[in-house]
């Protein structure tokens, strides 16, 4: 073992010996918020809440609408802990440092990791406002050489070799699904690919084509990391993504992605996933 290695893992120590010292209770639920969709970390009844800059080694998040705080308390009955604020590979921080927050929360002891995220809709039958459940991803950084578990091994965080064809297991699907049947919300809500782009750049119209083309039917710029780092320490992740926009599939279309845009569908959804994940917060709790 390197010393390097070692330094690492005493990180993620500490910032766990942190958080238990704030918030003894261990969180059975992880979430992590998308854009515009902090709102749901608010809503945590009993809150502790933690700024990232005061947790030992945490990153601070650097993107407007994305404040940093940790967030322990309950949600739908559930002991949970939720990051407001996600850090992005395109604000510059590589993809082992925005590990080291899911690997606090994996070591706090969640059982399961729910994440959101703001897309952009590919599949041609998606609308704006929908929602859709990460049934699979495709991680195209990581076909560039960018993957959170590249460099030096470390057994206490999992494998070495993580399978990635479980991701997204159907049992919190259906949970998911089953919380949204019940909240009216059943017509919204669709299961599709995510694919993950680097950013800060929206795709090109051929760049969309050529993902579509691909079984992509969703585009954004987050979310897989956090996944795969998750999935490496054997907890289970749901995933899923609000529609923000239509993306651009020919030059010549009208519109164009813009940040604003993507905040305001966001938001106008916000209810529905708060009201959505604390349902599901309450069946997971359940099982
Ligand atoms: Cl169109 N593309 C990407 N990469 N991320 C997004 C998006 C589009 N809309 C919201 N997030």
């Amino acid at each position: 073992t390197s010393e390097e290695e070692v330094g690492e893992y005493e990180k993620l120590e500490q910032a766990v010996a942190f958080i238990q010292s704030k918030f003894p209770t261990k969180p059975v639920i992880g979430i992590i918020c998308g854009s515009g969709l902090g709102g749901l970390a608010d809503l945590v009844k009993e809150p502790t809440r933690l700024t990232y800059s005061e947790i030992p080694h945490f990153p601070t998040s650097t993107v407007a609408g994305h404040d940093g705080s940790l967030i322990l308390g309950e949600l739908g009955g559930a002991p949970v802990v939720v990051m407001k604020g996600r850090l992005h590979f395109y604000e510059g921080y590589s993809l082992r440092r925005i590990a080291h927050p899911i690997r606090t929360l994996c070591k706090l002891g969640i059982k399961a990791l729910l994440v959101t995220n703001a897309a952009g809709g590919l599949n041609t039958e998606y609308k704006v406002g929908d929602l859709m459940l990460l049934k699979d991803h495709l991680n195209l950084p990581g076909f560039a050489g960018q993957n959170p578990l590249i460099g030096p091994h470390d057994e206490r965080y999992g494998g070495r070799f993580v399978p990635m064809s479980k991701a997204y297991p159907k049992q919190l699907r259906d949970i998911a699904t089953a919380a949204a049947e019940e909240l009216g919300l059943g017509s919204v809500l669709r299961q599709g690919v995510y694919a993950m782009v680097a950013g800060p750049t929206y795709e090109t119209p051929a760049e969309a084509c050529l993902i579509a083309r691909n079984g992509a039917d969703a585009v954004g710029m987050s979310t897989v990391p956090e996944v795969i780092v998750a999935v490496q320490a054997g907890v289970k992740c749901m995933a899923m993504s609000l529609i923000t926009n239509n993306v651009v599939l020919n030059v010549d279309e009208e519109g164009e992605a813009n940040h604003a845009e993507v905040l305001a569908a966001a938001n106008a959804r916000q209810p529905d996933v708060q009201n959505l994940f604390i349902n599901i917060c309450t069946r997971i709790k359940a099982q």
